[in-house]
């Protein structure tokens, strides 16, 4: 069969590398892909968010499965449209997929339906939100409804950076029209973790935990970023805790987007904080994380594509997901001055045997060239935390090009804990 994946990232290359171990997959196209992993995809320049070139291009390559991996195409509705010409996919249609794509809607479906995550209010005027502003507790979170590419959300200290972060959403529309209702939120605290589920709108199966590093520098200093690295599984993700996110997150949620009329199919991304009042929804996602992906699925031991074919079919079962006892880290090496202002047309040297996830690269001349702010993920596996840890690094030391950034510290916090 052949088979499409929609994105372009090191997530995409993470998944595709997955797919490639299945028998039943002859060929597997990347729109847009990007140079770094053309040795396992056939990548095609069309943008993830052209979705009328997507539907053309699925029709006329016999594509008989579509895997739709980021959030735009996803809330856009490129689900909506290939099934409309008959090709299964993994992903929510566009009904769901407003689980990520509203703030304001996923806050009300919990407010509704019990499910645990910080106390909030919405604004849809900057007015509104300056007057409550005056006597809200900080700090506080503000966070523009739509997406954001991952920048929407602002921790305010104070109430002066509160009502600037405001300004910069409402009035200076900093995030377009992303911004035109906010939500002011409690400030919660306690590790962050990150699950990954697999769900058929019945069922839900969550991947092995993971842990992201989303701060630029060591220490968790620096400005926030896409991630920096990942490690899997995360040490604060007990069994006591799992339990209760089955419980109180996980299954209320599948069955409040039933509810609503919005079955949601696909990997449904919970982002949690481990309160001490217990586990709380931070954010939801309607798509695999990046870089949580590069370090989950190279502990999947079950089949991939048949996982998500039962996805697409409503068949799945927890039987088919089986995950390794092992640990892996990933190490996200990016371009000196990511998330701001870096230089790319870098050449890339490093070595093809390794699991290596490609994110911002571009093939020119017969050479692998830096094009991004994130242009790799270096993901080890190992027995223990510690030696994934170790090897990832010694890896990374066999990757180079001229500007090369990561941090020092993937994996320390978890390795405290
Ligand atoms: P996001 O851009 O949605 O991934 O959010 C970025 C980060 O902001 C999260 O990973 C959390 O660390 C933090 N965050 C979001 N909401 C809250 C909250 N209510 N309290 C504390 N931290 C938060
Ligand atoms: N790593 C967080 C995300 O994918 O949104």
């Amino acid at each position: 069969m052949k088979v499409l994946v929609v994105g372009g990232g090191g997530r995409e290359h993470a998944i595709i590398k997955k797919l490639k171990e299945s028998n039943e997959i002859e060929k597997i196209y990347a729109l847009p892909g990007n140079g770094g992993m053309a040795g396992d995809a056939e990548c095609v320049a069309i943008g993830a968010k052209d979705i009328p070139a997507i539907v053309d291009f699925a029709k006329a390559n016999d594509i008989g499965f579509a895997v739709v991996a980021p959030d735009d195409p996803l809330v856009l509705g490129a689900v909506d449209e290939l099934e409309k010409i008959g090709i299964p996919c993994f992903g929510p249609e566009k009904k769901a997929a407003i689980i990520e794509g509203s703030k304001v809607f996923s806050k009300n479906l919990m407010k509704k339906y019990g499910i645990p995550t910080a106390a909030y209010e919405v604004f849809d005027s900057a007015e509104k939100a300056l007057a409550y502003l005056e006597a809200a507790p900080v700090p506080t979170v503000i966070k523009a409804d739509g997406l954001a590419l991952g920048k929407g959300v602002i921790i305010a200290m104070t109430r002066d950076e509160a009502k600037a972060a405001v300004k910069t959403i409402m009035e200076d529309k900093a995030f377009g029209e992303s911004g035109n209702q906010i939500v002011i939120e409690e400030f919660l605290e306690g590790p962050e973790v990150s699950v990954l589920s697999f769900t058929d709108g019945k069922t839900v199966v969550p991947m092995i935990s993971s842990m992201d590093h989303k701060r630029a520098l060591d220490n968790d200093k620096g400005l926030n970023t896409g991630g920096m690295g990942t490690v899997a599984p995360n040490p604060y993700y007990i069994p006591e805790i799992a339990d209760r996110c089955m419980k109180e997150i996980f299954l209320p949620t599948v069955n409040a987007m039933n509810a609503e009329g919005r079955t949601f199919k696909g990997c449904l991304y919970f982002g949690l904080m481990i309160t001490k009042d217990g586990p709380k929804v931070i954010e939801y996602n309607c798509r695999f994380g990046d870089p949580e992906t590069q370090v989950v699925l190279p502990l999947l031991e079950s089949d991939l594509f048949s996982i998500m074919k039962s996805v697409a079919a409503g068949t799945l079962t927890a039987e088919q997901v089986k995950f390794s006892k092992k640990h892996a880290c990933c190490v996200v090496m990016a371009s000196e001055g990511y998330p701001q202002k870096y230089e790319t047309g870098f050449e890339i040297t490093m070595p093809a045997d390794k699991n290596i996830y490609v994110a911002g690269a571009k093939l020119s001349g017969g050479k692998l060239l830096t094009a991004g702010g994130r242009v790799l993920g270096v993901t080890e596996t190992a027995d223990t935390l510690a030696d994934a840890v170790s090897k990832a690094y010694e890896t990374v030391k066999t990757v180079s090009f001229a500007n090369a950034y990561y941090r020092h510290d993937i994996g320390k916090k978890a390795l405290e804990v």
